[in-house]
Formats: C-alpha cells, structure tokens, sequence
C-alpha cells in the first residue's frame, strides 16, 4: 500500500474550537495543517449551546476574580489555581478577540454583548447568579465553530478534512508527526512535523446516555495513552443535568438561565431543597445528583427516570416573582413566549422535532446526560504535554481543548468554561507549538513510521472471530452508565472494570464485515470502540482508587470530600494486559483554600 507523506512545522490533530484557533495562531508563524476526521464546521464544539464565560460585566458588577473563585469552587478545589487565573482573566480579551472576527452574539439594547446566568457563575457578595455568559442564541459553540473556521480559511491554515489520525509519531522522546488514514480512499498519509497538537475533544460516547456526538470517541487520549504517557484524572466525567429523556441530547443550561425550573412528579421545584441560594442554577454535578435522588425516591415523573424541565412563560414568570429576579434595570423580570423562542431557538426546534413538544407549551422531559471529560492528556498552562507527576515536558507535543487536563474544571466543570478553555488555551498552544517550531529542526522520520498505524486496522480487518462491535460498544455503554454514572460504589465499578476487561478480550475475536477501502466506517468505527474500551477501563480504575466524593465523582461509600487524603491529581498508565498504572501530584493551590462547597 502506497503511503503519502506531507509535511508541516505544525500539525493538529481535530478540528473543533480548540484546533482551529490553535490553527489560527499557530499558522501565523508556521506552516500548519489541521487533520480532521469530520469536516470542521461539523465538530462537536457546535453542541455548546448556552454561552461563553467571561466577567465582562455588561449587565451587572462582575470581576475575573468572582469567575476564578466561582471556577474553582466548581471544581470542588481540585482545579489548579494558576491555570484558572490564568484562564478567567484571559476570557474577556478573547470574548472581545472573537467579537472583532465576527461573531455573532446577541446585544444588549445600546449594542453591548449579552450575557446570561448559568450554573455556579455567581455574584460573590451575594452568593446569586450573575449573567456571566455571552451567548449567540442557544447556538453559542456552533458561531464559534464558523468564525474560527473563516478566519482559519483567510490565514491560509491546510485542511486535511476526513482524515482519521491513527498514530502519534514520536522519535527519541519528541513528538515527530502522525500518521492517518484518508476515509474517501483508504490512503494512509505521514504528516511530518516539528510539533503536534492534540485537540480531539471528549470520549463521552463511553456511555449510554450522552450529549455527544457519534465522533466524540476520544482517538487522541487513547492515542497518547498507547505511547505510553499518562491521563490525568479520567475519573471525573460530567453529567449535564438537561439531556432529552431516552436520547441524552443537550438542553442547553441557558433555558435555566433564562429562568426555566426542573420540576418534579409533585410539582415541585425541588432544586430549591438541595442548593437553596442558586436552586436551579448550582452546579452541574449538584443538579444532577438531586436528579437522581429525586427518581431514585419516587420523584420522577410518572415514577419514570426523568423529570420536567419547565421553561413555560407562566413558570418562569412564577418563579421569576418567587425569586425576586429582576432586570439589569431593577424592574421584574418576565418573559413572553416570543422572547423565550427568540432566546432558545434550537431547543425549541429538537424538541419538536425529537419529542413533539412545543417548549413553551409544555415541559421538556430531562435525563442527565454524559456530557463532558474533566480529564484527559495533562499539560501545562503553555499546553505542553506531561509525561510525569513531576510536570517533565514532552517536547513537541500539545493538547488543548476537552482532550487536555490543564487542569481548569478539576472535578467538575462550570458550564460556558469549556467554550473558554478551549479558545483560552487553543490560543496558547497554536502560539507556544509555533514558537517551538521555530526552533527545531524536522527529526528524521524513521522507515517504519506508518506501521504501527497499519498494524491497527490490519488486526481489525483480519480478524475472523464471530463478535460484533456493536454488541461490544452496546455493553460497554450500558456497564458505564449503571456503575460508573453519577453515583458510584466499589463493588458496581469493580464489576465494570471486569466487564470491560472481558470486552477488551472479546474485541480480539471481532468480525468486520466492509473489507473495502472507500469509506470504511465499518473498519473505523471497530478502531474508534477500541478507544473507548482503552478509556473505559483507564477511567474506572482511577474512579475505583479515589475513595472519596468530590464533585462529579461521587461514591454512595465514600460520600465525604476527603482533602487530607485526596486533594490530589490521578494520572495513570496503561502499562498493557490490564496493568494500570496510578500515580498522583499535587494541586496547585493559590488563594483558595478548600471548604465546604455550598450553593
Ligand atoms: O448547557 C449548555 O449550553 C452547555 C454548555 C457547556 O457545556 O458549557
């Protein structure tokens, strides 16, 4: 098979938000290329509705320190101090950034950036919710998608779109390149590079509810975990509060901001129970517990496992009342359902389209869904990636965006900081991975560069056993969703962690059915289970030796925040044949020192 090889001083691998404003950067002071296996505009970055987070204050007092503060009581102080500084006090200079390459964001009266109240973003004198994010609509992620990718088309960025990246090249130590198969032809291609950045998003597809997109199977974590480097605490993965019932599609937390209530079979609105101050606006992690809580006690509507999500304008004009929210001007606030339509239009248009209800008619039926990964390939605040606990650099190599731990959202991430985190240090690793460019000369790419890429598909393709990947892919999701969801205890992950070990041993005896080369997704979509299968097991050992609660971790045995024993960071190896690997460091603690989390 013939192999094409191209190469670049900088190459990025995936094409969301994150890669293509490193893309962006990077491109101003090398030659880059983003290698992507969906076309752009199509990244999942599009599925973040609500907003972007930054103190800009345009409504109301607001500051970057209310924003790090807030950012790392969410985390429940397992963020690091220094990278979420860093990040809350870069964000409105980038809001403004964005803004000035078009991006479209509703506007206040006198043509001011909106924003609106989201989960856990607080006034710090008063503990209530402050509008913090700024929103185009309830397509916020989908406008940055676009904007970033004109602007990457006006600086000449080289798009390598539907390419699947197999293989991270490495030689002596330092990232060399990768290699990827071309899906129109089944091609495999060399990119040889003097720095890689890895920015592939999230692996919530391991899971059998989720908000994410069929894509989101997390290739460039595993992928660096198979080169023998470390992920940094894979056991926290969010749960959004607000998935469709059944379909796990997002509601955005917006429909919240602007004033919608979860609701229980009673008629309650039983957020105000469990986080009396912000009630519907807490933490994901805290709303999505009581969620739970809520069915597991008989709550749930019709006895069923969800629950209402009521943005009706005679509900939000109730609570709005009860609240005594008002407007930036002092008056009431309420809302016709024209506004809510004007504000919310593409909640409004899945459910119709998913569930045959009109959102302002009726209530949403809500589920929480796997949304989001806190962990993934740790690195600095310069996005370099961390071979160790001692912070040792791996020259050449960057991650950025949902695939990184840098580590901002610590074990749980406060809504419309993904959307910054991944411009913040998008930003940073297109400018830090163009400067080291600059620097270095290309390695020599040894002969066998593309074999080991080939090798991979190559036991896919010959493999003559009788399992389907389907059913494989089917049981790993649901064993995740029952013992490694949002609550969680020893024994279940214990059994998880067992079952996944056994469909790691059945995926050795799968069969394929498409041995062509023309858009072989049947091949892909084997090799992407496999990833998950990798990150499955990798997230349940580390979430199995993390005795304690803390924020999207939380564990029926161990239901105390311990911070003697585990105000630390996980990383872990995959050392092969089962054989993890745990180590931890330490967090970086600047101002804050932890204390009860109370909302
Ligand atoms: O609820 C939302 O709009 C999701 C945003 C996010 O995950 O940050």
């Amino acid at each position: 098979m013939s192999i094409k090889t191209h190469q670049f001083e900088v190459v990025i691998v995936g094409g969301g938000g994150a890669g293509l404003m490193a893309a962006l950067y990077a491109s101003k002071g090398a030659s880059t290329a983003v290698i992507s296996k969906l076309y752009p505009s199509r990244s999942h970055t599009g599925a973040a509705q609500g907003g972007i987070s930054a103190a800009i204050g345009n409504l109301e007092e607001d500051h970057p320190e209310w924003h790090t503060y807030d950012t790392v009581k969410g985390s429940d102080y397992l963020g690091d101090q220094d990278a979420i500084e860093f990040m809350c006090y870069k964000a409105p200079e980038l809001i403004y950034e964005l803004e000035h390459m078009g991006l479209p964001f509703d506007r206040t009266k006198e043509g001011r950036i909106l924003q609106r109240p989201f989960g856990g973003h607080t006034n710090n004198k008063t503990g209530k919710p402050v509008r913090r994010a700024c929103h185009a609509a309830d397509r916020t992620g989908h406008m940055i998608l676009q904007t970033l990718y004109q602007q990457c088309i006006k600086n000449n960025v080289n798009f390598f779109d539907e390419f699947q990246v197999l293989d991270l090249i490495m030689v002596n130590g330092k990232a060399a390149g990768v290699v990827a198969i071309e899906l129109a032809t089944g091609d495999i291609h060399v990119f040889h590079a003097k720095a890689v950045i890895i920015t592939t998003g999230g692996w919530g597809r391991m899971w059998e509810i989720t908000s994410n997109a069929y894509a989101y199977t997390g290739d460039g974590a595993a992928m660096v975990l198979r080169k023998g480097l470390p992920l940094q605490d894979m056991e926290f993965f969010q749960f959004h509060p607000t998935g469709i019932y059944k379909l796990g599609i997002l509601i955005t937390e917006g429909v919240r901001g602007e004033g919608g209530v979860l609701i229980n079979d009673k008629g309650e609105r039983f957020m105000e129970k469990y986080a009396p101050t912000v009630k519907d606006l807490a933490s994901r992690d805290v709303v999505s517990r009581a969620m739970y809580i809520e069915m597991k006690e008989g709550r749930g509507i019709n006895g069923q496992r969800y629950l209402y999500l009521d943005v009706r304008p005679e509900t939000v004009n109730k609570y709005a009342k009860i609240d005594g929210r008002t407007n930036p001007d002092g008056t009431p606030y309420q809302v016709t359902g024209e506004e809510i339509l004007h504000k919310l239009p593409d909640i409004i248009d899945f459910c119709k389209t998913y569930l045959g209800i009109d959102p302002i008619k009726e209530p949403m039926p809500v589920q929480p869904t796997a949304h989001y990964a806190m962990g993934g390939i740790p690195t600095n605040v310069k996005t370099e990636v961390l071979s160790d606990e001692k912070g040792t650099v791996v020259p050449g190599l960057y991650a950025a965006g949902e695939t990184a731990c840098v580590s901002v959202h610590g074990a749980n991430r406060l809504g419309t900081n993904s959307l910054l985190d991944l411009v913040v240090f998008g930003k940073e690793a297109g400018i830090h991975a163009a400067e080291y460019a600059r620097g270095a000369e290309f390695a020599p790419l040894p002969d066998d560069a593309a074999d080991f890429a080939r090798a991979q598909l190559d036991s896919i393709r010959n493999s003559k056993g009788n399992e389907r990947v389907a059913d494989i892919a089917a049981e790993m999701k649901q064993v995740m969703m029952d013992k490694v969801g949002v609550f969680r205890v020893e024994e279940g992950m214990q059994e998880a962690l067992d079952k996944i070990r056994e469909l790691k041993e059945r995926f050795k005896h799968i069969h394929i059915d498409d041995t062509g080369k023309v858009f072989n997704t049947d091949l892909l979509t084997a090799w992407e289970v496999s990833n998950l299968l990798d990150l499955a097991e990798i997230t349940t050992a580390s979430a199995l030796a993390r005795k304690e609660s803390r924020g999207a971790h939380s564990r029926d045995d161990y239901p105390k925040r311990d911070d003697q024993n585990w105000l630390k960071h996980t990383l872990a190896w995959a050392r092969g044949d089962g054989d993890i690997e745990l180590r931890y460091k330490p967090v970086v603690i600047t101002k804050y020192e932890p204390k009860e989390r109370v909302y």
